[in-house]
């Protein structure tokens, strides 16, 4: 064991307690998160707590005053209590599992964080009975390569979608990973906001409020939906609801369409929040996250320089040619050299041809 620091912790590690340091600037994202949220007066959850780092951070950093944490593993549990004393805090930590605790804590927490090994369906059901109207819940998934479509048929098993192994994965990834909570949520008469959705190397993490009430729940229910897109010409289409219709053919080119999901279709991010969290601290996702045109799916530029047969082209520069003609079009955290935009296929297509010999 040997005591270490991130932000205004310090703590112990080892002896086969789970704390990886490459995942502080996610921590770092929701000491923010909370910081802006105020969560003085709020009952927070840190329901896998391993080493209590996030719990003790959340209250040197954020002012947290009534965290209970949790970790169905005896060393870890020990370990938390240790440090949560060894920063001076006075927060309950219990060797239990979420499963056995939700029982008796119905509507217990106004903030909920989620850090499992993997994925975090299996725990899902039960967060769900702790949380309340205006709950936040913060998830973390790190099963990313069956979110991501490099293992379909675990994907389609496990969160009940079928995913995209391609340019556009990670964003379809968040999105079956949102629809999976907003369908459990719905169960339970909740409907869901969310308010940031990040995707970063092998996580991702979403933070969603929820919203309790039947229409609420139907309403987040509608925004969900399947998606398709046409490998020819990019194109891609999307059918709201449970059932939709969706057609077979690529209305812009006559392709065969290739089917997705189902996913979450509705926003990723409250910007409100984004930018309060901006001004209080500058992180490089964040600002991507920021400026990002929130809407589903995206073109990547080197996919369309390929198919029309030349070599690259910035994708700033076809940011800059479609803002020209009057479109909205930006960066984005899913793709490098990926671009979000409002305008058609032929529009980008057209763009991008434009800059053949301005690269
Ligand atoms: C990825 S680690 C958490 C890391 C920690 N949140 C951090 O930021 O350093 C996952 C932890 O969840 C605990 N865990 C796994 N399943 C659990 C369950 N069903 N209930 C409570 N804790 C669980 C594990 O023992 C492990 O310590
Ligand atoms: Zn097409």
């Amino acid at each position: 064991m040997k005591q270490i620091s991130e932000g205004k912790a310090k703590f112990y590690v080892g002896g086969g307690v789970f704390y990886n340091p490459e995942m502080s600037t996610l921590r770092d994202i929701s000491v923010l998160f909370l910081k802006v949220l105020s969560t003085n007066k709020k009952r927070i959850l840190d329901a896998t707590a391993a080493t209590g780092v996030r719990a003790i951070r959340y209250a040197l950093e954020a002012g947290a005053k009534d965290v209970t944490l949790l970790d169905i593993n005896k060393k870890a549990a020990r370990m938390a209590a240790k440090n949560i004393k060894l920063n001076g805090l006075k927060f309950r930590v219990l060797n239990k599992s979420i499963q056995e605790f939700a029982g008796t804590h119905r509507g217990s927490f106004e903030i909920i964080d989620l850090d499992p090994f993997g994925s975090p369906v299996p725990q899902f059901n039960d967060i769900m009975k702790l949380g309340w109207d205006g709950s936040v819940m913060m998830i973390t998934a790190t099963d990313t390569a069956v979110l991501c479509g490099a293992h379909e048929a675990a994907c389609i098993k496990i969160y009940g979608s079928k995913p995209l192994h391609n340019e556009m994965c990670k964003e379809v990834g968040i999105r079956i990973l949102l629809n999976y909570v907003s369908r459990v949520a719905s169960a339970f008469n909740f409907g869901i906001v969310p308010l940031i959705s990040i995707s970063d190397r092998h996580y991702m993490r979403i933070f969603v409020r929820l919203e309790f009430g039947a229409a609420k729940a139907i309403s987040s229910v509608k925004s969900t939906g399947i998606g398709a897109f046409c490998r020819r010409c990019y194109a891609f289409r999307f059918a709201c609801g449970v059932a939709p219709m969706l057609c077979k053919r690529c209305e812009n080119c006559g392709n065969r369409l290739e089917a997705f999901g189902p996913l979450w279709l509705g926003r990723l991010y409250d910007k409100s929040i984004t930018s309060s969290m901006l001004r209080i601290s500058e992180i490089g996702i964040l600002k991507v996250i920021n400026d990002e045109l929130d809407v589903p799916m995206l073109y990547s530029v080197p996919k369309i320089t390929k198919a029309l047969g030349f070599s690259s082209v910035s994708h700033y520069k076809v940011i800059e040619t479609l803002k020209k003609k009057g479109r909205s079009a930006t960066t984005t955290q899913f793709e490098k050299g990926g671009i979000k935009t409002d305008a058609s296929p032929k529009e980008v297509f057209r763009a991008v041809g434009s800059l053949r010999h301005k690269p």
